[in-house]
């Protein structure tokens, strides 16, 4: 399948401009200035290639062209343009503008599909402003209750609810929702964001499970005071807490024996953020992912136990807020059987894979057959400016993605 790597290097290299920092860092946050502009260059590239267009009430983004029998399910394709602070310029867009590239190229090389296709942009796939990921994904496939994601706010307490009427995006949560048969396929092109690929020299990794990822808010509250007239027995530091609970996440990993186990205490939140003033308040995010669900289960109850003997041992108040937990996803195997006659149609070499990362697939596995296309990146390096895959890696991914979709069609 010949694909305009051109053309879409080009697109990449203009997206990548809609960001809060300088090139090339990569941030772009949903419902932020940037976010919105960049939405509003992407609705404008599928209308340009005669896609219909359209949001959800959560700001999915939609574009389908209409395949000549429009009562079968539409095949779907796509994945996220959101990108956390001081990020890389292919984690999701490659699935977006990659999604796009297929169904043009599959229309200018004259294949006429049965089924619809539809690329998707799922709304904040990246936990940054509300703490969760994969928002959109999740109220799309019922993962999440609408009322309590409209009441999820950031930091600054900005409510879902405000942001997104601000976004110009009307309608209940509760119209989010797509039925189990909605889509006959769902399939994700990705770079890894992990070395095997580019080690073993492989073009595609062809994904089989996404990894099961659970995130837990910890909130340690103490005294406070004075930094030098509080004498070290007398203190009840809600930092050293916090600093203890990183290191019992650590622990708790390494000693749970499974080598698919990792655990980041990510986002540090320190009250009163003074140097001469004993913190009062600390709260940790704390990323634990594994899969296999029951080691992932194992660490979080140990860590519980942790975090509440540190805080009794400091005289701390503690709460632990569980975020999410969710299971793993396994990938629909006449997608990965698709996925892989479209490698051999090219001539290239792949080979299965397990995703540590999460994504949007995880949840659309819910609702349809799901698999995923994986291209290499250099060196593993992802959510950092220097994340980096070459314009030939990025057109075989998408080759093989038009093949798939092409060979999902004849179903
Ligand atoms: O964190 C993840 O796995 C994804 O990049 N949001
Ligand atoms: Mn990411
Ligand atoms: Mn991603």
């Amino acid at each position: 399948m010949t694909v305009s790597s051109e053309r879409l290097s080009a697109e990449i290299d203009e997206l990548a401009k809609f960001s809060a920092h300088p090139s090339p860092a990569v941030t772009r946050v949903i419902f932020s200035s940037e976010d919105l502009a960049a939405r509003a260059w992407l609705v404008e590239k599928c209308q340009d290639a005669g896609l219909e267009t359209r949001f959800d009430a959560v700001g999915n983004f939609f574009a389908r062209r209409v395949g000549s029998d429009p009562s079968l399910p539409a095949i779907a394709t796509g994945s996220h343009i959101d990108a956390i602070p001081n990020a890389g310029r292919f984690d999701g867009v490659v699935g977006v503008l990659g999604g796009l590239e297929a169904i043009r190229s599959l229309h200018e090389s004259g294949v006429r599909l049965r089924h619809s296709v539809e690329l998707i942009m799922f709304t904040a796939e990246e936990p940054t402003r509300f703490g969760i990921g994969c928002l959109g994904s999740r109220l799309l496939s019922g993962a999440l209750d609408p009322s309590a994601a409209d009441a999820m706010a950031d930091s600054d307490g900005n409510s879902l609810a405000v942001l997104r009427r601000k976004a110009d995006l009307e309608g209940s949560l509760d119209t989010v929702r797509l039925a189990d048969s909605f889509y006959s396929a769902f399939v994700e092109l990705h770079i890894e964001q992990g070395p095997i690929l580019e080690r073993e020299e492989l073009d595609i990794g062809v994904v089989e499970k996404i990894a099961a990822p659970a995130a837990l808010r910890v909130r340690f509250v103490g005294e406070g005071g004075h930094a030098g007239a509080v004498l070290m027995p007398d203190r009840h530091d809600a930092a050293l807490g916090a600093a203890e609970t990183a290191l019992a996440v650590e622990r708790q990993v390494l000693e749970s024996g499974s080598s698919d186990c990792v655990g980041t205490a990510g986002l540090w939140r320190i009250l009163p953020g003074a140097i001469n003033s004993v913190p009062c308040e600390a709260v940790v995010e704390i990323d634990i992912r594994d899969t296999q669900i029951r080691s992932r289960d194992g660490v979080l109850e140990g860590l519980r136990r942790d975090i509440e003997e540190i805080a009794a041992r400091r005289g701390l108040r503690v709460t632990i807020e569980t975020i999410s937990a969710d299971p793993p996803a396994a990938c629909a195997p006449e997608v990965i059987e698709a996925i892989e006659d479209a490698v051999r149609c090219e001539g290239l070499a792949a080979r299965r894979l397990v995703s540590r990362a999460y994504h949007d697939s995880l949840f659309l596995a819910r609702i349809a057959p799901t698999s995923m296309i994986f291209i290499p990146c250099h060196r593993g390096y992802s959510h950092r400016p220097d994340e980096f895959s070459s314009p030939d890696q990025i057109a075989r991914g998408v080759a093989v993605l038009a093949e798939s979709i092409r060979s999902l069609d004849s179903l």
